[in-house]
């Protein structure tokens, strides 16, 4: 028997947009979020250095936006950085009467204030955190909450296979409207309906389309390949950051070493000690993470050294234990004592700044689809995102597409029947080693041709992989039964299509985007995004038969 679950929103995804978003909504709104893994699975677990917010008298929205500007070369909507700096301050206010536990120094009248870092791109101190873990004090407050909500079911282990739109079931004379998802619960193995007369994408980034990445491994652009087969155009995907630095250690999977370790007077050091970020940039370490990010690539590959060094043992080991605990003891782990010696550090992929169209309010070209957090494509961070901005646009576009939710609940809509997921002409796979081998190749590819430094003829060979990979995917996902390894590699090649597609039609170097046929920035400023819109043709659902 199939099993259909009915609420008023569904919220795919758990992070910080996700769970900001459920909480925002009224007691009488029935939600369900879904993860695909356990709770806490997504970057926001993950996230460091804080959350950007103007907070000192001395610092202003003003030099907020010009900073937020000025990291994005150019492609910003400064709409959509005044909207997200201007609420900034409210939302810190509203997490910590959540009872987030931020870090805190005594202020000029003995009273306790937050203690404010500063990180790359930022003129001012502006990172409100909870010492090196800022994510986890998030996740752990926001969930607590969301576990008392008596209006919120959160359903764990539940892999969303696709969108259901009321054009995919032949029903759009009144425009394409999201009714709903198609998902994998991962426990009984069976396909289950989820209808909602919201649904939200709140799934995250894609940065694990690249064999090295800070991100933990469900950053599949889930969200945004499921967007763009339901018919939603998507923008600048060709802006993927890479974090300056990461462990270099062949166990520590990419840990990140916080840009805050930077913004605490750590210094980018060649094999041979020498310092050489103000050789690149007069901010040196503190310049936004494209350029420290290639100027590391640069001497690495000038050198042939397999990593630079992050410094901070000048610093007291005091002031080094207290302010980054948790890189402190991850580092020791691996024989690394970052109060007495230097760190190797490699930059690795880490956010997505591109992603699915919205409006200010989380609106998508999908009527009752929403997209908030790395997800989205809001305009905020423009060809480079200036960091601790993620955050922040999650709680901000959490907040405004609560209300926007909240307005469209109140109108009346046609129920349409939803068939349940047909599994009657699929088997169980007879080769499994398909879904492993492509999901390495593609990583690897990405990294080798799509990396910090491209050239058209790169992009071309990418591009090829892509194609070939796609093929054989799309005949394994209509033939075989789904898992959630095969929906994750099948939501990588989509996402790797539209990176390689955006990196071909943008025929300059700008932010993130290096490229050595184009090596200039365009004159015209301030640039444009690159918009990709699916082909209509091409929206089908593939496996449900009515
Ligand atoms: P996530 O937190 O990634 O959550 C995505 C959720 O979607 C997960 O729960 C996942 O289970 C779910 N999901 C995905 N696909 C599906 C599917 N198909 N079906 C069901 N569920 C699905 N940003 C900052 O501003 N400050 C920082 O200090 C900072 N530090 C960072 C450190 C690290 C190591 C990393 C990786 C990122 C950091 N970032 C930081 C970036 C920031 O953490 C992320 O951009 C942000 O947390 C994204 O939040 P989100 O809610 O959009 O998605
Ligand atoms: C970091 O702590 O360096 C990550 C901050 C971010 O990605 O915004």
């Amino acid at each position: 028997m199939a099993i259909t679950h009915t609420h008023d929103v569904l919220i795919i995804g758990g992070g910080a947009a996700g769970l900001s978003l459920a909480l925002r909504l009224p007691d009488s709104v029935r939600v369900a979020i879904l993860n695909k893994g356990p709770a806490k699975d997504g970057s926001t677990f993950y996230a460091q250095g804080g959350i950007s917010s103007v907070l000192n008298l001395r610092d202003s929205f003003e030099a907020h936006i010009d900073d937020t500007l000025r990291a994005g070369a150019g492609l910003c909507h400064e709409d959509a950085v005044r909207f997200t700096v201007e609420h900034g301050p409210d939302n810190i206010r509203w997490l910590q009467q959540l009872g987030v536990p931020f870090s805190s120094e005594p202020g000029d009248n003995g009273e306790r204030r937050l203690h404010l870092t500063r990180e790359g791109g930022h003129s001012h101190r502006r990172i409100v955190h909870a010492a090196d873990a800022t994510g986890k004090a998030l996740s752990d407050t926001l969930l607590n909450h969301v576990k008392h909500s008596s209006n919120i079911e959160f359903f764990e282990q539940h892999i969303v296979v696709d969108l259901i739109t009321t054009e995919k079931l032949g029903h759009s004379k009144q425009g394409n409207r999201c009714i709903g998802a198609y998902v994998l619960n991962k426990a009984s193995g069976h396909i289950e309906t989820f209808r909602a007369r919201q649904v939200v994408l709140a799934t995250g980034g894609a940065s694990k389309v690249y064999l090295y990445t800070s991100n933990p491994d469900g950053a599949t652009g889930d969200g945004i390949a499921m967007a763009w087969r339901a018919g939603c155009r998507v923008a600048n995907m060709e802006f993927n950051q890479f974090h300056p630095t990461c462990l270099y250690h062949p166990d520590a999977k990419s840990f990140l070493i916080s840009e805050a370790v930077r913004g605490e007077g750590g210094k980018l050091l060649l094999p041979d000690g020498e310092p050489f970020m103000q050789r690149f940039d007069e901010r040196a370490e503190l310049a936004p993470r494209d350029i420290v990010a290639r100027a590391i690539d640069h001497e690495m590959k000038r050198l042939g050294a397999p990593c630079v060094y992050l410094d901070i043992s000048h610093r007291s080991a005091a002031f080094i234990a207290s302010h980054f605990p948790t890189i402190h003891a991850r580092c020791l782990e691996f024989g690394i004592d970052m109060t007495k010696e230097p760190i190797p550090v490699v930059p690795a992929a880490h956010y997505t700044c591109g992603g699915v169209i919205t409006d200010l309010n989380g609106q998508t070209d999908i009527s009752g689809l929403y997209a908030i957090g790395e997800t989205a494509h809001t305009g905020l961070h423009g060809a480079n995102r200036m960091a601790s901005n993620s955050l922040l646009e999650c709680l901000v576009f959490a907040e405004s597409a609560s209300k926007q939710i909240q307005h469209q609940l109140t109108q009346a809509v046609d129920e349409i029947d939803i068939p349940a997921w047909d599994e009657s002409r699929v088997t169980d796979s007879d080769e499994e080693v398909v879904v492993s081998h492509n999901w390495d190749e593609l990583r690897r590819f990405m990294w080798d041709y799509v990396g910090i430094v491209r050239t058209n003829k790169r992009l071309e060979r990418a591009m090829r992989r892509i194609q070939l990979l796609s093929h054989e995917i799309n005949e394994y996902y209509s033939n075989f039964r789904i898992t959630n390894d095969l929906l994750e590699l099948r939501n990588l090649a989509q996402v790797a299509e539209l990176i390689v597609r955006c990196a071909m039609e943008r025929k300059e170097s700008r932010g993130l985007h290096f490229s050595l046929d184009y090596p200039a920035v365009k004159d015209n400023q301030p640039g444009k995004d690159t918009v990709l819109a699916p082909h209509a043709k091409k929206r089908k659902l593939i496996k449900v038969v009515n």
